[in-house]
């Protein structure tokens, strides 16, 4: 067919985005592609509940998963509700009813991701899955994952992958704020999650780390296996000391694989000396270093968090499933190395 029907399970902060994105660059999505991509159907939690985007014609607001999963019509599900057990569900469904996926959820793919994969290769081979906006919004880091690695080894992976909470240690460090309006202000933008929990408590920041690992290292963490603390004690004088050693506080989530192919890996906030890089990525603004023998040191930095660059990481997936590309196999084998802790004694 020359269109492409899409069912969005979210009409929030990403999914009013994506909604926007598409209506604005229809005509060059057509001409790219061929088709038509068309946003059917949103689903949401409060069909009453006041959107701040508009709806492009003839696509309805429903409040049932079924509507989109059991529509035969529908050739795309876009996952961007967020949550780990109705999100799986769709996600599921969605795919054993012949729908390809894109989904920002990072928690979900964190968790899910090897059942995931597991269902796909049971599937026909035009069932695609596609996660970018899961790791760094807007940042392309999974599709580097993907395929730019594929003659290296990589050693280490380390920076800033949570928005949220680099908005607030900058807001609290630069603009002199509280803990609680820095978090109010995040929130209000958009860059938190619905239970910022797993922002401040460094718990979104290890499930990126945990998909970075697997597209890296081939390897299946458990999460609570990764040293984990988010920045809920960071006061006004931790930023004041910091700042006297010449540096700043950032939350950072590192992974490294030694000689001997054990993988450690910690989220944590740390020190951050005035000359190095990352002390001057601020607001939602994420940056990850891939140390790796052949690039040596490759550094991705962008907005990590928020509407547009998040919607704009699920438009790409959705472009590239429109267009017929095929989703680029993780070209790591399933490694035989060891996970162990050895990184807890770095910890700020
Ligand atoms: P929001 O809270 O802004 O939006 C969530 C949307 O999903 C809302 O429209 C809500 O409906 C709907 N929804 C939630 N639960 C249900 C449910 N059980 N049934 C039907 N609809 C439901 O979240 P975001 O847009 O910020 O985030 C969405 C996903 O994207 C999450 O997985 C998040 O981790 C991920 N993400 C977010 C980024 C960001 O910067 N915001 C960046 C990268 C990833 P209603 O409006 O009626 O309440
Ligand atoms: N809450 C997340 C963050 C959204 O701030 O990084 C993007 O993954």
């Amino acid at each position: 067919s020359d269109t492409i029907n899409l069912g969005i399970f979210g009409g929030g902060t990403v999914g009013g985005g994506i909604v926007e994105i598409l209506q604005k660059k229809s005509a060059h999505f057509q001409k790219l592609t061929g088709k038509t991509i068309n946003v059917k159907k949103v689903c949401v939690r409060d069909a009453s509940k006041p959107r701040d985007f508009t709806l492009p014609e003839g696509c309805s607001i429903v409040t049932s998963y079924d509507d989109i999963l059991n529509d035969d019509g529908i050739d795309i599900a876009v996952e961007v509700m967020g949550g780990t057990t109705d999100a799986k569900d769709v996600v599921f469904g969605a795919l054993k009813n012949g729908k390809s996926v894109v989904t920002a959820n990072k928690a979900l793919i964190a968790k899910d991701l090897p059942e995931i994969e597991k269902l796909l290769a049971s599937l026909n081979d035009d069932t695609e899955f596609r996660y970018e906006a899961a790791v760094c919004g807007g940042i392309p880091i999974i599709r580097s994952m993907q395929s730019d690695f594929v003659g290296d080894d990589i050693k280490v992976m380390s920076g800033i992958i949570n928005g949220c909470t680099n908005f607030m240690l900058t807001a609290m460090d630069r603009d002199k704020k509280s803990y609680d309006e820095a978090l109010g202000q995040a929130s209000d933008l958009g860059y938190a999650e619905a239970d910022p929990t797993l922002d401040v408590g460094g718990f979104d920041a290890r499930s990126k780390l945990k998909i970075l690992i697997r597209l890296a290292y081939g390897m299946d963490v458990e999460e609570d296996e990764i040293n984990c603390r988010g920045i809920t004690e960071l006061t006004k004088i931790d930023f004041e000391y910091a700042k006297m050693l010449g540096g700043t506080i950032k939350l950072l989530g590192v992974a490294e694989r030694n000689d001997s192919g054990e993988v450690s890996a910690f989220v944590s906030p740390c020190y951050v000396t005035n000359d190095d890089p990352l002390s001057s990525v601020n607001g939602a603004t994420n940056a990850i270093e891939v140390v790796s023998s052949n690039l040596v040191s490759s550094i991705y930095i962008g907005q990590g968090a928020g509407r547009y660059p998040t919607a704009n990481s699920c438009i790409n997936d959705i472009v590239a499933l429109a267009k017929g590309d095929k989703t680029p196999l993780p070209f790591n084998p399933k490694s035989e190395t060891k996970f162990s802790n050895n990184y807890s004694s770095t910890f700020f």
